[in-house]
């Protein structure tokens, strides 16, 4: 089980992220009470029945120049400690290990230098780590709140993140970044283990076994298993699971009509989407796929879909 860990020391970007929230949030405190206070102070020092007459006050040089230099000097000290912590944060030391991210709807996939794929994201103790991060659809956000880290996602641009993890254990992965029906589930466990152990899991790899089907890895480079789930779940569209073979209601021109969910019917749903609906789920969200896919893709999509029981 995981859930929200705060640990000080888990990476080396708590110090610096602690620190600036830290100075930032004791100044807070501090004009917090003293306004609050000097504000009661003086409804009652000043209350009708003592101060009858309000009095006028014109300007005063000396305390503009006073309330406009003291919060200078306060922004300026909140801009260094945050500053300070950022940019550590952006320079990359050079022995770090790369790891390609690939966030999608609604999963990460982490990519290591020889091509392994995990859906948990394992790092040695004390070694510089380099994540780069790639969306496949939408802009998600990798956050691991242990290490004080979280970036952006972005489809169509390289966005990355470092830190070196300091302390064994599981920490939690979240996405920060709405994407959509199923953001909330869109998590990870980030696990800290010893060099030696990490080397034996990370040369634990079999290319073979570790390979999508042909027609899984075209669902998910198109996109598919963000609206159809691969598990039963209901999102937009019907689930994969299961379904080939079985009897379907769907609406054709407003009325209903009952088929069978073959080979005919799936090339049929990736070509013309809109035309038979499966009946209570909604009609013109998904686009024609004809000029998108192959006929051997779609074949291969349909093979995969058969497996799904
Ligand atoms: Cu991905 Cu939220």
């Amino acid at each position: 089980m995981i859930y929200l860990q705060i640990f000080s020391g888990a990476s080396n970007m708590v110090e610096g992220v602690d620190r600036s929230f830290m100075v930032i949030f004791s100044i807070s405190l501090f004009f917090l009470m003293g306004i609050t206070a000097t504000m009661i102070y003086f409804i009652v020092r000043y209350r009708k029945t003592r101060n009858p007459k309000a009095t006028q006050i014109d300007g005063s040089n000396t305390l503009e120049i006073i309330w406009t230099v003291v919060p200078l000097i306060l922004v300026m000290v909140m801009f260094f400690y945050g500053y300070r912590g950022y940019v550590i944060m952006r320079e990359v030391p050079e022995d770090a290990m790369n790891i390609k991210v690939n966030g999608y709807m609604w999963d990460w996939d982490f990519e290591y230098e020889n091509g392994k794929v995990s859906k948990d994201l394992y790092l040695p103790i004390n070694k510089p780590v380099k994540l780069n991060l790639y969306s496949l659809d939408v802009i998600h956000s990798l956050y691991i709140p242990a290490f004080r880290v979280k970036e952006d996602a972005v489809p169509g641009k390289e966005n990355y993140m470092w830190f070196t993890a300091q302390l064994e254990g599981e920490y939690e992965v979240l996405c920060a970044e709405y994407c959509g029906l199923r953001h909330s589930y869109m998590e990870a466990k980030a696990v800290v283990i010893p060099q030696e152990k990490f080397d034996t899991w990370l040369a634990d790899y079999h290319p073979e076994l570790n390979k999508d089907p042909r027609g899984l890895e075209i669902l998910k480079a198109n996109a598919c298993t963000g609206c159809h789930s691969l598990d039963g779940s209901k999102l937009v569209g019907p689930s994969f699971k299961g379904i080939f073979g079985i009897q379907r209601i769907v609406l054709v021109a407003g009325k209903e009509k009952t088929v069978t969910v073959d080979e005919d019917y799936l090339l049929k749903s990736i070509k013309e989407p809109n035309a038979e609906v499966v009946k209570d789920y909604p009609a013109n969200v998904m686009q024609s796929y004809s000029k998108v896919l192959t006929n051997e893709d779609m074949g291969e999509i349909v093979t995969y879909i058969k497996t799904l029981k």
